[in-house]
């Protein structure tokens, strides 16, 4: 017999807590709302994999993470759920989605029917074996997405203690797993293909200043290669990784961040797709009747920018699930809620550093502040003028006021007379808007 609700979140990461949340704060009655997940445990904040959970001293465990802890929020602990009569079904893998008739089945053969669905399924990674690199389904070569994923890097930094670890990719799992792993005491080198880390938004001023800091954290950095191989011993685990230009590094531990992708292929050719990801409204509809995508794996419209854009970063998995709750709940009275209008927010956390960034990294850049790694006062920036209107700005080691002067500098796009008078000005400009 299959199971039906009112409502289905496919998910449960970190969109779906939220929105769990908002049916709650609109109005559930107990039985409406299920959500299914892969995963064995509630919604939680999802960067903290990368960050606490990996810390050699204290690190972070549930249920001390759970959403909605990381926007300053309750955390709801699964009993949360419980008394809000909302179905966790945990541990359940989606198979197959049947749009038309308004069903999902899972691996172990259950059906459940919705009137209403939200896909909230997330990304996926890239596996080195997905790209034929020889050797790659060795041991000990990890990735990480979830908090699987992460007791098992976990358990391999304790057992190969004081060992060496390669981290191949150089975007944020890399920058964020070099750092953790060497606060573990492991000795790490870093390969990415670039000619500077992070290049989806640092520019080369900015990736200077964490190029260096790293190094003088001891993180190796080996860059304009690829991992192309890896050996093993004879119990299967790693032991070399070849690299394309002939160099051969050792490895106890290897971590792999070399980008993701969408889940969407439950749903291919029954919705329309866009820029990768499901096409959405303002209000997360998507071109199917009473379906819904939120979170990663939706292409919507970036009313700022007046483009569609998919957004790979938490605080727009958080307001996403937000707003299509809103709409949902909205549309049965018979009304609307305002737009979404979203200012992309993106940050990272490593070592004692932290950074912020918010707008469009389009156009020309100016760097502004004390980039100087060795610098005990470092405090830097970037904005990014396009048109003669900045429309974007990055900020290190800013404070909770200057972290949204930045923010308000790329919503209002203020005009800039001149980027020298702009780099001159620097975090000032942003305290006059
Ligand atoms: P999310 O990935 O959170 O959830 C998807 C859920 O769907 C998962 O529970 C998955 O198991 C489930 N699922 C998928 N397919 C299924 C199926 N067929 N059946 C059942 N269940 C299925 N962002 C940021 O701004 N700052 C940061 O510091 C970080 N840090 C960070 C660290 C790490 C390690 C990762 C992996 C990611 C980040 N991010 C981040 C990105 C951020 O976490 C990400 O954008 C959000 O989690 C996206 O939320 P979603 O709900 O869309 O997907
Ligand atoms: P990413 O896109 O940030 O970086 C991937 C990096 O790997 C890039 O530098 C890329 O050029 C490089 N690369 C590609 N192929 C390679 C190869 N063969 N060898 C070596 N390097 C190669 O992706 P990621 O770091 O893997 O992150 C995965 C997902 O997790 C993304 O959605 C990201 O937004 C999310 N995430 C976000 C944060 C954050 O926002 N702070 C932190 C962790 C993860």
């Amino acid at each position: 017999m299959a199971k039906s609700f009112k409502y289905v979140i496919l998910g449960g990461g970190v969109s779906a807590g939220y929105a769990a949340r908002e049916f709650a704060n609109q109005g559930l009655k107990p039985g409406e709302l299920a959500i299914i997940s892969n995963e064995a445990v509630a919604p939680y904040e999802r960067p903290a994999l990368s960050k606490a959970y990996l810390f050699p001293e204290s690190p972070a465990r549930l249920p001390g993470f759970h959403v909605c802890v990381g926007s300053g929020g309750e955390r709801l602990l699964p009993e949360w759920y419980k008394e809000k009569g909302i179905e966790l079904i945990l541990s359940t893998e989606i198979v197959k989605a049947d749009l038309a008739a308004k069903s999902l089945t899972s691996a172990g053969g259950e059906t459940f029917k919705y009137q209403t669905l939200i896909i909230a399924t997330g990304s996926t990674v890239f596996r080195l074996t997905d790209f034929g690199v020889q050797g790659a389904d060795a041991k000990n070569i990890f990735y990480l997405r979830d908090v699987a994923d992460a007791d098992k890097l976990y358990e391999a930094i304790k057992a190969k203690k004081n060992g060496k670890a390669v981290v191949v990719g150089g975007g944020y799992i890399g920058l964020e797993l070099s750092a953790v792993l060497r606060l573990n005491n492991i000795d790490v080198s870093m390969v990415y293909p670039e000619p500077w880390c992070m290049p989806r938004l640092f520019t080369a001023g900015i990736a200077a200043f964490y190029e260096g800091y790293y190094a003088n954290k001891g993180v190796k950095i080996i860059k304009g290669t690829v991992a192309v191989g890896f050996t093993s011993d004879s119990n299967g685990e790693v032991k070399e990784v070849k690299l394309k230009d002939g160099r051969v590094l050792e490895a106890d531990i290897v971590v792999v961040g070399v980008g993701g992708r969408p889940l969407t292929s439950l749903f291919k050719g029954q919705v329309e797709e866009e820029k990768g990801g499901i096409k959405t409204d303002a209000f997360f509809k998507t071109s199917v009747p009473d379906v819904y995508a939120v979170g990663d794996v939706a292409t919507f419209p970036l009313k700022l920018y007046g483009e569609l854009r998919r957004v790979e970063h938490v605080d727009h998995a958080r307001k996403s699930a937000e707003q299509a709750v809103k709409a949902i709940k909205a549309s049965e009275d018979g009304k609307t809620v305002e737009e979404y209008d979203y200012l992309p927010y993106f940050y990272s956390r490593s070592f004692d550093l932290s950074w912020q960034f918010y707008g469009d990294n389009v156009g020309d850049t100016v760097l502004f502040g004390d980039n100087n790694p060795e610098s005990p006062n470092h405090k830097f920036g970037s904005y990014w003028i396009k048109d003669g209107k900045v429309v974007g700005a990055f900020l290190e080691s800013g404070t909770p006021e200057e972290n949204k002067a930045i923010a308000k500098v790329a919503r209002v796009q203020p005009p800039a007379e001149s980027l020298d008078q702009l780099a001159k000005e620097g975090l000032s400009f942003a305290g006059k808007i």
